[in-house]
């Protein structure tokens, strides 16, 4: 990384010369600098409507970069070692899909993990690519899925040596990595492409103590959610390339289902965060760490919570953990995660980024205090206190392994009909159930509907996750294959 470039931002100069020259608007957006509505400047201020402009020939094109979003995005390849780097308008799920559309086409398969997030399941509806799931393995104690083994995906490649590419979440929402130069370096042997979902591991690529980062393994594409860690506006992302990958083809697939109005907002807060995160990156990611390290001995402490780090690694399904994740198993004092994030929320106004089953996940960033952190620990034991019972009967599964009998597109375009749950069981689901966050399909289409995904999503219903996927907004019916 070149750190005397990194210290320039070339979308954010070229906004700022734009704000000095006050060129007068004849083009969109129709609120010209805020000017015909007032009510929004009050919201966002004029700083923010001033520049929520449109592409322009100072500002360049993110369709078709040859200025300053060019010179932006290969600054950011040059701060994540990656060959090329594509500004992401539409959230990380339009990284990913890109991923997919560019490594599979119709009829082809792609080995992945069945716990990924729901937007891979929904690129396979779009290119009808056929998955070829692998079941990841659930932690004993705390009923997370884990990462992929190495032996699991070397078992799917030698059944599938057809397969194109492999796919791979990492790290888990939870914080869960996988032997990542391992398996690179077993697909590639095969001819395979590996596409990483790296979502949840912005910081890995500027903190040398966390886990490899896909570009570093040697993987060929990678979905990052800058907007997530790495501190920029909700929505904004980058796709990561190397060498191997065909720019020109990826940036058309892209602009398939890219905006051509995408937002300055976005692409000058993706610039100006790989700013500070080339300069600044290791030093905050090691507080983070401190701060997350320190929250975990807390919880522990008070007993009946199990605020989980390192220890889970066995060499194989969980490789690595990536241990600014403050991930928190709750189901011994008694309380469903889901539960103890409203408890939180409702009681103690304090936002978690989700509860499912048994965990809770808070989310630690760059933007963290400790004295918020002490508060949530003070919440953490005023809980138990008060809350916990006993746990007999309660779930404890994260993960239900699926029967896959139709591939995603199939399915999701079949003749269909749409029936109460409870006549359901046996047939072939059309549609996705899952709890959002973590966004993790219980069911997705072509999957055979069973008691024990029928008993799952009563129980989350019943404890209050919220649930999407289905035509019903109510999740009382499923659209089932005719
Ligand atoms: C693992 C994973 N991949 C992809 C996404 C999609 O990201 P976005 O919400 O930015 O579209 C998410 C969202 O939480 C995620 O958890």
């Amino acid at each position: 990384m070149d750190f005397e470039k990194q210290k320039r931002a070339p979308v954010y100069e070229a906004l700022e010369r734009l704000r000095r020259q006050r060129v007068v608007p004849f083009d969109v957006p129709g609120h010209k600098r805020g000017r015909g509505n007032p009510e929004l400047v009050r919201l966002l201020g004029e700083q923010c409507v001033g520049i929520d402009v449109n592409s322009m020939k100072p500002l360049d094109n993110l369709c078709h970069p040859v200025s300053v979003i060019l010179e932006a995005e290969n600054l950011a390849a040059d701060a994540f070692g990656a060959a090329h780097a594509f500004f992401m308008v539409g959230g990380t799920t339009s990284a990913v899909q890109s991923m997919i559309l560019s490594a599979c086409k119709a009829g082809q398969k792609l080995i992945v993990p069945r716990n990924v997030h729901k937007s891979v399941i929904n690129a396979l509806v779009l290119c009808g690519a056929v998955p070829v799931y692998v079941n990841p393995d659930v932690e004993p104690r705390i009923g997370i899925a884990l990462g992929m083994e190495l032996s699991q995906v070397e078992q799917a490649i030698n059944e599938n040596p057809d397969a194109v590419a492999v796919f791979v979440n990492n790290p888990t929402y939870y914080g869960i990595c996988s032997d990542l130069r391992a398996i690179v370096k077993l697909a590639h042997a095969h001819g395979m492409q590996v596409l990483v979902d790296e979502a949840h591991g912005t910081h890995f690529y500027f903190q040398e103590k966390l886990p490899v980062t896909a570009m570093e393994a040697g993987a060929d594409m990678a979905a990052v959610s800058m907007h997530k860690s790495g501190g920029s506006l909700t929505q904004s992302s980058l796709l990561l390339l190397n060498h191997s990958v065909n720019e020109g083809y990826v940036r058309q697939i892209i602009n398939l289902t890219q905006t051509t109005s995408a937002s300055y907002l976005l692409i000058s807060s993706l610039d100006i965060s790989r700013r500070n995160l080339a300069l600044r990156g290791s030093e905050s990611f090691a507080k983070v760490m401190g701060i997350a390290e320190y929250a975990r001995t807390e919880i522990n402490e008070i007993g009946g919570y199990y605020a989980y780090s390192s220890e889970l690694c066995n060499g194989t399904s969980c490789f690595a953990f990536d241990v600014t994740k403050l991930s928190v198993y709750t189901r011994e004092i008694g309380l469903a995660g889901i539960e103890v994030y409203d408890l939180l929320r409702d009681e103690y106004d304090i936002q978690i980024e989700f509860g499912d089953i048994g965990n809770i996940l808070a989310y630690i960033s760059i933007g963290d205090r400790m004295q918020d952190i002490e508060r949530l620990v003070g919440a953490l034991a005023d809980i138990k206190r008060l809350y916990a019972k006993d746990n007999t009967g309660m779930l404890s599964l994260e993960y239900i392994p699926p029967k896959v009998v139709a591939t995603p597109q199939e399915a999701f375009y079949a003749d269909k009909e749409m029936l109460p749950l409870s006549q359901t069981a046996g047939r072939i689901c059309s549609e996705f159930v899952m709890c959002y966050p973590p966004g993790i399909p219980i069911l997705a289409p072509g999957e055979i509907i069973t008691e024990d995904i029928l008993q799952y999503i009563r129980y989350a219903k019943e404890k209050g996750c919220s649930m999407q996927g289905t035509e019903d907004p109510e999740i009382e019916h499923l659209n089932v294959l005719r």
